[in-house]
């Protein structure tokens, strides 16, 4: 059975694996890059990183509407709990567990995790996810370059998803050395011209990725999918 993954813009990302919709870091209210809204997207479960408004964005909303599990780091989730959210699962840094849709683990970002109220959001963390039938996707979302990709990389990436925007994340120099310690089959873009602040050129870093690895880049345009 294929995965699918989709771009919603910014760190948005929709995952459909094994009958299961995941979404990750939904971020749709007051993001200019957004394809679609936060009342027209469903999920069985939502993934949030981290706390930056960015990030948790309009999970609570999504979560209540929809009945979907809040997976993130324990301080975060005992916060959605706060809010009103029946369904949380709290893990932390270097954690798996088996979910319906796999085995997801909490891997190590460089980054903070304040919550929109200033609560505090625990450490930020990355997702490595292994489906149901055995095919890795490494979500880094917000995160500077880190050597320890390398061991992230050793685990056989079909699929990594990297933050290029600089700035607040990994720019494009960054963002390359990134694929040269993960090693994924294929690459997508993420965190980038949301803002002008994180204006890049996707083509151009397509360009030097593939000259310089063996990985493939797919550059998508906010609503776009790709299987694998
Ligand atoms: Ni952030
Ligand atoms: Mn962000």
């Amino acid at each position: 059975m294929t995965d699918k993954l989709t771009w919603y813009g910014h760190a948005t990302l929709g995952l459909e694996t094994g009958g299961y919709k995941l979404l990750i870091d939904p971020f749709f209210s007051g993001n200019p890059s957004a394809s679609t809204s936060a009342d027209k997207v469903d999920a069985d479960f939502i993934l949030v990183s981290h706390g930056h408004g960015d990030h948790v964005g309009d999970a609570v909303a999504i979560a209540k509407r929809t009945g979907a599990m809040v997976i993130s780091n324990f301080e975060i989730a005992t916060w959605f709990s706060g809010q009103g959210v029946e369904k949380t699962h709290p893990q932390h840094l270097g954690g798996g567990f088996r979910h319906p849709f796999g085995y997801l683990k909490l891997t190590l970002a460089l980054h903070g995790s304040a919550l929109p109220d200033g609560s505090y959001g625990g450490n930020p963390a990355g997702f490595l996810l292994t489906t149901n039938e055995g095919v890795k996707i490494y979500m880094a979302q917000d995160t500077g370059l880190f050597g320890d990709m390398a061991l992230i990389g050793e685990e056989g990436l079909a699929l990594a998803v990297l933050p290029i925007g600089d700035n607040f994340t990994m720019g494009p120099d960054d963002a390359l050395k990134a694929v040269k310690l993960l090693r994924p089959k294929a690459v997508i873009p993420i965190h980038y011209n949301t803002w002008d602040l994180i204006s890049q050129d996707p083509t151009g870093w397509a360009s030097r990725v593939e000259k310089e690895t063996d990985t493939k880049v797919v550059v998508l345009k906010p609503g776009e999918s790709y299987s694998f």
